[in-house]
């Protein structure tokens, strides 16, 4: 069999930092820029033919070990984003969705996640899910001990897909920028049968015109998902 049909698109946004520092700037000029590629890239998705939820990964439950600075600066960030962002996606038609353990966040942050959760939640042309304070061993944790909480003595795939904070389709096509080749303790359960494609361009540099490169090689892979 071979799918290559591309629907669900996830992204590890990695070497904000260095980026930075190539230019002497400080750290946080790199994730400023960014959340400008953040919104590029959703609005090439937003008018792609087949691209239904594009996932970001934008704060990882690993992230609180950075210095505090960069942690608020990072918080404050994605506070401006998503209040700036509001516009975009109402035009692009875009839903808003986070996952992560949003309860651990600050409450003025979780009060704006859920108000555009709300004011988004009528749009179709795509889901972007925004992963925040996200783990995926803490996701998978938390999904089985709320099975057992359900009173089940054993489960199912199906059980713990279905108990996941990400009722998406799997992924089909994970990108990581910045040269790293690894996960980082991202989406471990729905990237079973995902294709990799790691590319060396920092993600304040990355553009839509890189995207579309990596969709079109995608495009020939041959996705056998254990076939033959
Ligand atoms: C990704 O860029 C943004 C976050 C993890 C929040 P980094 O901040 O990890 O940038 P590098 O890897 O230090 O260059
Ligand atoms: C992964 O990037 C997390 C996000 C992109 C949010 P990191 O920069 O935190 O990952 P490591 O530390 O290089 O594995
Ligand atoms: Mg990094």
């Amino acid at each position: 069999m071979s799918d290559t049909s591309l629907k669900h698109l996830a992204i590890i946004m990695d070497g904000n930092g260095r980026w930075a520092k190539e230019r002497g700037l400080k750290r946080t000029k790199g994730h400023e820029k960014g959340a400008e590629t953040i919104r590029d890239i959703t609005t090439y998705c937003a008018n792609h033919p087949t691209i239904e939820t594009v996932t970001f990964y934008a704060f990882s439950t690993e992230n609180w070990k950075r210095p505090k600075l960069e942690v608020e600066f990072l918080m404050k960030l994605l506070d401006r984003y998503l209040k700036n962002e509001l516009s975009t996606y109402q035009e692009q038609k875009v839903r808003f969705k986070a996952i992560g353990n949003i309860g651990a966040l600050s409450k003025p942050l979780q009060k704006r996640i859920a108000q555009t959760e709300e004011l988004t939640k009528t749009n179709t042309k795509l889901i972007q899910v925004l992963a925040l304070n996200y783990g995926a061993r803490a996701e998978i944790t938390t999904a089985v001990n709320q099975l057992i909480a359900e009173g089940k003595k054993s489960v199912a795939e199906e059980d713990i897909s279905s108990a996941l904070q990400t009722p998406y389709a799997d992924i089909d096509l994970l990108i990581r920028t910045s040269g790293e080749e690894r996960l980082s303790n991202f989406l471990l359960w729905q990237l079973s049968y995902s294709e990799f494609h790691f590319t060396p361009t920092l993600w304040p540099d990355f553009t839509a015109s890189e995207l579309d490169d990596i969709i079109k090689d995608f495009k020939q892979r041959s996705r056998r998902f254990g076939g033959a």
